[in-house]
């Protein structure tokens, strides 16, 4: 028979409030991620406005993305923003010398994104060129953005056509250090930044949350040694994990075609992040006891094989009910930390890695990732809620065991409790009976992402073979008890 689960949810007493910008995306300069996914050129075929491609934008907009983080990653180190401002057919063209080696045009520059900005309703996370930048051209850039003087920086960009300043809600200095950044240990990396910070100067109502960035995986120094030495004026220290299905660079693991080992083995190690961030707190907790600084996983997801035949420097990959899942993990555990976590960003938007959005031509597909990101769209400002999972079924599998159910809730802005599960079990679908303390269920009502397949997927053939469906479950004798397939997602509203 299936397994009895309860979940029970604290509704009287409030914790901290889920900040939108935990849903934030990531968009780098990077295979087709840019050019081709969003970026098409207002002479191309394909409907555009000013550039970005309708449908992709469009499809953005639904989601209600709060934040994008750009150029980079990895390129952000190498890019020099003055390449990408002026008139388009006059900025020169470099090599992407971390990403295929590829031709950059720079036709997408400052404006070009700041107009992607306005027309998807976020914000932006710039991240700045410390790694072959100096404190110069990143002071400049900035000035650039956000200057309402009659200087010459803000001069050149009122003739480059934008007379107001713009609005830069973050600012990275630096990207992993620790790698393509430029190698350094974290001592070396916090003087640099407290050396580029000194010279990062705005109007005084302009200035952009400033983030150090900081480790990854399992290394907690970067956290232990910033949060003590590049703490002023620091509104976060960022993080990157991401969820290899294997744990092993050179043979990651493929994103179809995998058995249960692997997909038990992805969600393993993509369930490591609570850990992760519970070990940087506590060095937040020691050494930021007033919690000024935030813990912002600017880069997650899972990253996989590239597919066969594509430019392996694209990190271009399928996306199935596997990654959905992955998300779903993911956001219950941001959740959870939602008091140090105000920001993340998944790696990446469109096209490159873990994407919500594939686009061949002049046709896109929506990715079971998206379609988690639209489930969750409630959670986003909304107040998390005190949750328990009991009696919890673990899911077993290669001699090792995980949750089976993982569990969110939230009272959204909208006044409603919004509950989220998580069918971990590939096998076994789970009765889940939610209990909001001291109050009268009466039902739910909601979505579910599941399919029969691991990895379900939708190609340009099938592109709606996997997507959320209706769900809704009335209370009997006051119990209101939610089934919950194998492998699924689920996300309602709470009726009383
Ligand atoms: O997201 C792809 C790359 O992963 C980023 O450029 C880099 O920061 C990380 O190593």
């Amino acid at each position: 028979g299936f397994a009895q689960v309860s979940v029970t949810i604290d509704a009287s007493k409030s914790g901290p409030v889920i900040n939108k910008n935990v849903y934030g995306q990531f968009a780098e300069h990077l295979g087709t991620g840019i050019y081709e996914g969003l970026w098409v050129g207002q002479d191309s075929k394909i409907p555009n406005t000013r550039g970005w491609r309708n449908d992709v934008v469009g499809a953005l907009k639904d989601l209600k993305v709060p934040l994008v983080r750009w150029p980079g990653g990895c390129f952000a180190d190498e890019y020099h923003w003055r390449d990408g401002i002026g008139a388009r057919n006059k900025r020169p063209v470099k090599v992407n010398t971390h990403w295929g080696g590829v031709a950059e045009v720079n036709a997408v520059g400052t404006h070009e994104f700041f107009d992607l900005v306005d027309i998807l309703g976020t914000e932006a996370y710039i991240n700045g060129n410390l790694g072959s930048g100096t404190p110069q051209e990143m002071a400049e850039w900035l000035e650039y953005m956000t200057s309402d003087t009659k200087s010459s920086l803000a001069e050149q960009r009122r003739k480059n056509g934008r007379k107001e300043p713009y609005k830069v809600a973050y600012f990275g200095i630096g990207n992993e250090a620790w790698g393509c950044g430029g190698n350094m240990k974290p001592e070396y990396y916090a003087h640099l930044y407290n050396h580029y910070a000194t010279f990062l100067k705005t109007p005084p109502n302009a200035r952009p949350k400033m983030v150090a960035s900081g480790g990854n995986d399992a290394d907690t120094k970067w956290t232990e040694v910033l949060s003590k030495e590049a703490a002023r004026g620091t509104d976060g220290i960022s993080f990157h994990y991401y969820t290899l299905p294997t744990g092993v660079w050179e043979k990651k693991g493929a994103a179809t075609g995998f058995e249960e080992n692997e997909w038990f083995s992805t969600l393993q190690q993509t369930l490591r992040m609570d850990g992760f961030i519970k070990n940087n707190v506590a060095i937040l907790d020691k050494n930021d006891p007033e919690k000024k600084i935030g813990f912002y996983v600017d880069e997650w997801g899972t990253w996989y094989d590239v597919e066969p035949g594509t430019n392996p420097g694209f990190l271009f990959q399928r996306n199935t009910l596997r990654d959905a899942v992955v998300a779903a993990l993911n956001f219950n555990i941001f959740h959870a930390h939602a008091e140090r976590v105000r920001m993340t960003n998944i790696a990446q938007m469109v096209n490159v890695l873990q994407a919500m959005i594939i686009t061949d031509k002049d046709k896109m597909l929506l990715t079971p990732t998206y379609h988690a990101y639209k489930m969750y769209v409630p959670f986003q400002d909304a107040t998390s809620l005190p949750t328990a999972v009991n009696n919890d079924v673990s899911y077993s599998a290669n001699n090792k065991s995980i949750p089976g159910i993982s569990a969110s809730a939230a009272k959204g802005k909208d006044g409603k409790v919004y509950v989220a599960l998580v069918n971990t079990n590939p096998r076994q679908a789970s009765d889940v009976v939610v209990d909001l303390k001291g109050q009268n269920v009466t039902g739910a009502s909601g979505q579910v992402l599941t399919s029969d397949a691991m990895d379900a997927h939708n190609t340009f053939d099938k592109p709606q073979a996997i997507k959320p469906v209706s769900y809704s479950a009335k209370a009997a004798n006051g119990k209101l008890t939610l089934k919950v397939p194998a492998k699924s997602v689920v996300v309602v509203a709470v009726e009383v």
